[in-house]
């Protein structure tokens, strides 16, 4: 079998797209969508990571400040910023990149933001009605997923779903979507992690399987069953002395092998992390309409 690319670039334009006319309509009423980003230190993923999410904004005309503070940054500097933001009746979207230096408490830093701010989806207020099927933010890359099976036409109702990785930003609330009792969801989802046995075992069920553990090319062609659909959502960086830069980007799947199996599968690049971008863009846009709506209700 020769298995469809699924083109995360093409529908991430496509979503952009869509909210072009809903960024215009804010501008004409006097909203100016604005996203703004903390960078702490100087890791140099998360600097790619936030140029990009800049780029899309300029892209869109949506406002974006980033403010880059230092490494040394103390937690208590960072909660301070963070309440100024959340004041701030100019900035409609707070995202504070992560992973954080190990001075600071992630965990204290997500529950400073103010829900109706956090269009990362991981205040505790938003995870809660995530799982309880009243969604607010939805984080952006599970998201993105559920984007691409939508626009791809791959149903995940009444289908195994195999998710690999139980991180709070991929993992657990991609489970807790699918299982939703939606159009969406429907699913029976099972979460592997480092501590399954057998992990082929759970794979070689899966007719989807989410690859998130952050593993280069874990999931190997031997790991899956003909007809799967492959969504990948690692991004690693290994050696390659040919590269320019001296590393290339992976994802946790093995294409080559994979591939030949699937019946669709996202590449790394140009897969899920387009889309992560996308619909960040849209829970900004969203951000800025809510504020244009609870106007409403106060006048
Ligand atoms: N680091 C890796 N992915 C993400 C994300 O989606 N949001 C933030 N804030 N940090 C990240």
């Amino acid at each position: 079998m020769s298995a469809i690319v699924i083109d995360g670039k093409k529908v991430a334009a496509e979503v952009k797209a869509e909210l072009r006319p809903r960024i215009e309509q804010l501008k004409n009423k006097g909203i100016e969508p604005n996203l703004t980003v903390i960078l702490v230190g100087e890791d140099p993923a998360s600097r790619v990571y936030v140029s990009m999410k800049k780029k899309a904004c300029e892209e869109l005309g949506i406002q974006s400040d980033t403010l880059n503070l230092p490494g040394e940054t103390s937690e208590s500097e960072l909660l301070t910023l963070v309440e100024k933001l959340n004041r701030d009746s100019g900035v409609h979207g707070i995202l504070v990149q992560l992973p954080l230096p190990s001075q600071i408490r992630e965990a204290k830093v997500i529950e400073t933001i103010s829900p109706e701010k956090d269009v990362d989806g991981f205040h505790p207020v938003n995870v809660g009605k995530l799982v309880a099927g009243t969604p607010a933010f939805v984080p952006c890359t599970p998201a993105g997923v559920l984007e691409l099976l939508l626009r791809y036409d791959v149903k995940p109702e009444g289908k195994h779903v195999v998710i690999v990785g139980r991180s709070n930003i991929v993992g657990k609330p991609l489970a807790n979507l699918l299982v939703q009792k939606s159009p969406t969801g429907n699913a029976t989802v099972t979460v592997c992690h480092t501590r399954t046995r057998d992990l082929p075992e759970y794979t070689r069920q899966a007719d989807i399987l989410i690859a998130a553990a952050g593993r280069p090319q874990m999931i190997t062609g031997d790991m899956v069953r003909e007809g799967v659909v492959v969504i990948d959502v690692g991004v690693n960086r290994v050696d390659d002395p040919t590269a320019k830069r001296g590393y290339r980007l992976v994802g946790d799947v093995d294409f080559d092998s994979v591939s030949e199996k699937a019946a669709a599968i996202t590449p790394v690049p140009g897969g899920v992390g387009p889309m992560t971008i996308a619909m960040l863009m849209k829970n900004t846009v969203q951000a800025a309409s809510n504020l244009l709506r609870n106007k409403g209700k106060d006048a």
